[in-house]
């Protein structure tokens, strides 16, 4: 199939072309500058040179590539997290809202018969269970910077799951771990841990979904090829509390024992919004995406997996 990648520089973005070409797809993958363009080419894709908020140029861009599926990995985030920071989302809630729109019409334009777009799978609204599956309600009631994300995130998700005459999936990822992430070995979340600046807050009880870029590739792979249109969480085997899976990030990594910190302390430091994940946050079954797409992730837990990517 001929499959048009926004995002295709990105932490998922690279494998996610290189998997698509290897599973025999003709691949166009989107960036802004020249200079990822050719990354792009070298993985055996076509690239177009296109800002997601020129809608013309894409549209061009897309109806060029011939796409039957349009992918959308777009995001806009900085190197750090800083939780404090009250614009911290503004830039990837843009590429949420108004960049989903016109990528939509890009796709609508081009004839594309299937749009499949990322979302993140820790936004489960934090009451009840502690693993959610896909038809449990989102966090609708934060506040600030975070309350405008999720807002964003909202937009997003019905926008493709209720565009005419185009099938929509929605990928809620896991948090992401590997190479060109947070938690690679030059990511901010790595260098924090390394610091001991990630310390277990309280009892440490918010439970994190992660998953590995690749396998997050795959599972988009096997969204672009087959399964309902509808919203999948793309997440690994194990969903576990903070308690846990700190320690054994902090040991791949080579750190020392992390810290514990009170909520209070942890809250003046790092600000609500990291409280509330660390606390609160509730994990994401895969089991749909298992049983729907036909997937399975090749490192089926962070317990094993951060080792993987560390080292
Ligand atoms: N990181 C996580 O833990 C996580 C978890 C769940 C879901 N997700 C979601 O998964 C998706 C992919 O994340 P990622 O970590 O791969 O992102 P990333 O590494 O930050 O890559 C972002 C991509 O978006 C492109 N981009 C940004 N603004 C653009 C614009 N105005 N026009 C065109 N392209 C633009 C960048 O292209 P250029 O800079 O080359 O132009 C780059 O290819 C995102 O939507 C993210 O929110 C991430």
């Amino acid at each position: 199939m001929r499959v048009f990648v926004a995002g295709a520089s990105g932490a998922i973005g690279r494998p996610l072309i290189s998997k698509l070409i290897a599973a025999g797809h003709e691949v166009t993958g989107m960036t802004r500058s020249e200079a990822n363009a050719q990354d792009v080419r070298r993985a055996g894709a076509s690239a177009a040179v296109v800002d997601v908020f020129d809608p013309e140029a894409l549209r061009v861009a897309v109806e060029d590539a011939g796409a039957e599926v349009v992918v959308h990995e777009l995001t806009a985030l900085p190197e750090r997290l800083d939780f404090r920071r009250e614009d911290l989302y503004a830039a990837t809630n843009r590429c949420r809202s108004e960049g989903t729109r016109n990528l939509l019409d890009a796709a609508r334009a081009a004839g594309a018969r299937r749009f499949v777009s990322q979302s993140i799978a820790f936004a489960y609204r934090p009451e009840g269970t502690r693993v959610k599956t896909e038809d449990e309600p989102l966090l609708d009631t934060a506040a600030g910077g975070f309350g405008r994300a999720m807002a964003a995130l909202r937009e997003m998700e019905s926008s493709v799951l209720g565009a005419d005459g185009i099938e929509g999936l929605v990928l809620r990822y896991g948090f992401f771990y590997g190479p060109g992430t947070y938690y690679a070995s030059d990511g901010s979340t790595v260098a924090d841990v390394r610091r001991r600046r990630m310390p277990i807050v309280g009892k440490g009880s918010g439970v994190f979904s992660f998953i590995h870029v690749d396998d997050a590739a795959d599972a988009t792979v096997a969204a672009v090829e087959r399964g309902a249109p509808g919203i999948y969480n793309v997440t690994d085997d194990e969903p576990a509390p903070m308690s846990e899976w700190v320690p054994v990030l902090a040991h791949a990594a080579g750190a020392k024992r992390p810290l514990r910190v009170p909520a209070w302390a942890a809250r003046l430091i790092a600000g609500k919004g990291a409280i509330t994940f660390a606390l609160e946050l509730r994990g994401a079954s895969n089991e749909k995406a298992k049983r729907e797409l036909g997937w399975k992730p090749a490192h089926p837990s962070w317990r094993t997996g951060f080792a993987e990517s560390l080292r």
